[in-house]
């Protein structure tokens, strides 16, 4: 191996290193039960299962971080998603201030739900290559829509 070669490879271990010091906070903050999705609204049990099995990770305050979570620059990726997906949509935070219609929030955000597993926009693809038992079967996907279409007929 030539000298410049040898630099770039040390270069690069460097840089790997040196990155691993910028740290983003990975958060599960506290739940409050009193607004959460299953305070707001009733949650069916098949629904349920769904949404922690392939959502919870992103839309929740209960995300289980996985290993990699720790490791620059992936942990970049991985924390800024859960973030901004909690910003989105959070079942363990469902209940904010500012939402003054919460049947009407929740209606919402699960027609949003179903256009976005329709099209299999989420769970986000990086996620479910990791985490394969996220994946929705067109029943899964009948069961979040059948919710949000049921949501809207009991208004
Ligand atoms: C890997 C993280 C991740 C997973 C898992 C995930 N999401 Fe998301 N979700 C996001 C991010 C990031 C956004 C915000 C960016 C965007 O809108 O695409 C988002 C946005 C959304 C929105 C838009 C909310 C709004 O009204 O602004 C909905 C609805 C949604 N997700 C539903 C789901 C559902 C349902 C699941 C499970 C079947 C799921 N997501 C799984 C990361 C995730």
């Amino acid at each position: 191996m030539g000298a410049f070669s040898r630099g770039v490879l040390l270069g690069m271990a460097g840089l790997a290193l040196v990155i691993q010091f910028i740290r983003p906070a990975r958060t599960n903050p506290p739940i409050d039960p009193s607004r959460t999705l299953e305070a707001a609204v009733t949650v069916p049990p098949e629904e349920a299962k769904i949404l922690s099995r392939a959502c919870a990770d992103c839309h929740s305050n209960q995300t289980v971080w996985p290993w990699y979570s720790n490791i620059a620059p992936v942990s970049w990726f991985v924390i800024d998603h859960v973030n901004q997906g909690r910003r989105h949509m959070n079942l363990s935070a469902w209940l904010r201030p500012g939402i003054d219609d919460p049947a009407l929030y929740t209606r919402q955000k699960f027609r949003s739900a179903c256009n976005r597993v329709k099209t299999g926009n989420m769970p986000l693809l990086s996620y479910l290559l990791l985490h394969p038992s996220a994946r929705l079967s067109p029943a899964d996907v009948d069961a979040i829509c059948g919710w949000a279409d049921s949501l809207e007929q009991d208004k």
